[in-house]
């Protein structure tokens, strides 16, 4: 049994993380200061669970060192990019100055094995092709720029301590349990209102969806996996899909026509028009291939 740390366990991607992880009857322990997440996702009992700021050095060094985790998956961060664009200092520091923290009680553990960094695609450039991981980086926003930050850290850290490090660039997550009111939870929630008419932004961007259980079971094969070096994968569903094309979804399983209303205040004024993973080296590396297609995912939600 391995004894994981969780950081930000309690949102989206953690608890069903957690949940994976839990089938194999891994000892999981979470860090997380409940801002965004909900102790609710979580079955674990209280002792495994610390509400705790990782913008809290002194209080996270103590609990890190308490746990002694033989790996850490980091995923505490603050997101949701009008978020981020709305609070650039507060949401860079914790994604830069919380990584610091956690990484500064890392480096002194006896027993660490392996550390996991969750990054995003919003580290790359704008691009019309499925980008690869050798791709330049050049982030457009300040979330980008502050993750792309955590994987230099994390490339720091490895240097000092040659603990196994994994950086997984995170596509569009969906699934149950969405903190953030990311494209497809927005139509969700119009749809469940009884809404036909739905009010949208920019309609015509592309992104590269996956479900949140095929997240997790890569990640888990990922760290099963890895065991020298750092390196990094992306982490997408290989397939791209247009705000239309997730709506016609939404329709299809609904039976029912649904109107789209542009909403101008919504339409972002910087816009990427695709973002599309080349997942190639993640499934060459851990034998996998996501499982949920989009519409069995939309078809759970419904039904959640
Ligand atoms: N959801 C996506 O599509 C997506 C895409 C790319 C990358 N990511 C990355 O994946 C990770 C998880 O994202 P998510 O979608 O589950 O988001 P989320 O907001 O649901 O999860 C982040 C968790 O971190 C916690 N947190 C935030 N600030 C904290 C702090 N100062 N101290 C302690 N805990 C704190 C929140 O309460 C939340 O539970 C993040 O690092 C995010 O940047 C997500």
């Amino acid at each position: 049994m391995t004894k994981i740390l969780v950081t930000g366990g309690a949102g989206f991607i953690g608890s069903a993380t957690i949940a994976e992880f839990q089938k194999y009857g891994h000892d999981i322990y979470v860090i997380d200061d409940l801002s965004f997440g909900n102790r609710d996702f979580l079955t674990i009992p209280d002792v495994c669970f610390h509400k705790l700021d990782i913008l809290n050095g002194h209080g996270l060094t103590e609990v890190i060192h308490k746990i002694d985790p033989d790996w850490i998956i980091h995923l505490a961060a603050i997101h949701f990019i009008p978020y981020c664009n709305q609070h650039p200092f507060k949401s860079s520091n914790i994604n830069t100055q919380g990584t610091i923290n956690v990484l500064n009680a890392a480096k002194s553990l006896k027993n660490l094995e392996k550390m996991f960094f969750a990054s995003t695609a919003a580290v790359y450039p704008i691009c019309d092709h499925a980008i690869p991981e050798t791709q330049q980086t050049n982030p457009l926003d300040i979330y980008g720029l502050s993750k792309l930050a955590g994987e230099h850290l994390m490339n720091e850290f490895y240097l000092q301590t040659s603990i196994p490090t994994v950086v997984c660039r995170f596509f569009n997550a969906f699934g149950p349990n969405e903190t953030n009111l990311h494209l497809i939870p927005e139509i969700q929630k119009q749809v469940n209102s009884g809404l036909r008419t739905i009010e949208l932004g920019n309609l015509d961007p592309k992104r590269d969806f996956i479900h949140t259980y095929d997240m997790a079971r890569a990640i888990l094969l990922l760290l099963n996996k890895f065991d020298s070096g750092i390196d990094v994968f992306n982490l997408g569903g290989g397939q791209e899909y247009s705000v239309i094309d997730v709506v016609k979804e939404f329709e299809s399983q609904l039976g029912e026509e649904i109107t789209i209303k542009v909403d101008q205040s919504r339409v972002r004024k910087v816009e990427r028009m695709h973002l599309l993973a080349d997942i190639s080296k993640l499934k060459a590396f851990i034998n996998w291939e996501p499982e949920i297609s989009l519409s069995e995912g939309i078809k759970t939600l419904l039904n959640y």
